[in-house]
């Protein structure tokens, strides 16, 4: 552990969750409702969203030089392969086919090579933020306490995510003249709501189940973003070794 890294929190963060096991009654079978098999399809959408092995991440915060925060990330890239596995679990449950590739899957994989560690946080914090809202909707498009059991463990990793990659966004967007940064978060903010429309227009049919209207789903997306864009051009309010709450 680096003594001096503003990551030691972040770190332990990470450390105190390594190996928590999802607490779900398993043993209570699925009961057949409509839209069994829209739900296996999405999740097995995010099942490949979720299973990535970070190499790329882990790379840029291994030539930061810190080796606090590149252990962070490795955490943080565990949390996601753990969901990838409970996503697994879930998708079995609803008789889903394992999905080899998506071409969302491979669009955030081909962005996220564009460029270095800013790029790549504000990809990873895109994908954050629709996974909030997506495991916020999906316990509302079938009763099954399995799959809210998984929902309600994986939202609050991905709210300990979203944190963490803010905490170090803040800390690039600082070190950028005001006019980039500024320009950097519309950017983002675009790619968000672009990315958000094809996410709502791919899960259509589950969010039809949860009742909720594609537009809402952008809505919910684009509105967690201008609350992290705020939080992110606001980076004195947020320490890099502070492990706070989510703003989104
Ligand atoms: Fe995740
Ligand atoms: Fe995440």
């Amino acid at each position: 552990m680096t003594r001096s890294s503003p990551y030691v929190n972040w770190l332990k963060h990470f450390e105190a969750r390594r190996g928590l096991s999802l607490d779900a009654p398993y043993d209570r079978p699925l009961a057949e409702r409509q839209g069994r098999e829209a739900l296996a399809r999405s999740l097995a959408r995010f099942e490949l969203g979720e299973s990535g092995d970070g190499e790329r991440i882990r790379a840029l915060a291994a030539a930061t030089g810190d080796t606090t925060y590149a252990h962070a990330i490795e955490l943080f890239v565990e949390e996601e392969r753990q969901h990838a596995a409970w996503l697994k679990t879930l998708r079995e449950r609803f008789d889903g086919e394992r999905l080899e590739t998506h071409w969302s899957d491979s669009a955030f994989v081909v962005l996220r090579h564009l460029g270095g560690l800013r790029r790549e946080i504000c990809v990873l914090l895109t994908a954050e933020l629709i996974a909030l809202t997506y495991y916020g909707v999906l316990p509302l498009a079938y009763e099954d306490p399995v799959l809210h059991a998984a929902c309600d463990r994986i939202l609050l990793d991905e709210r300990g995510h979203v944190a963490f990659h803010r905490a170090t966004l803040s800390h690039e967007f600082a070190r950028m003249p005001a006019p980039a940064r500024s320009a950097a978060v519309l950017t983002w903010r675009a790619f968000v709501a672009a990315t958000a429309k094809v996410v709502a227009w791919d899960h259509r049919h589950v969010l039809a189940l949860a009742g909720m209207s594609r537009t809402e789903f952008e809505r919910d997306v684009r509105n967690r973003a201008r609350r992290l864009a705020h939080a992110v051009r606001s980076p004195i309010l947020v320490g890099l070794g502070e492990v706070a709450d989510e703003p989104v």
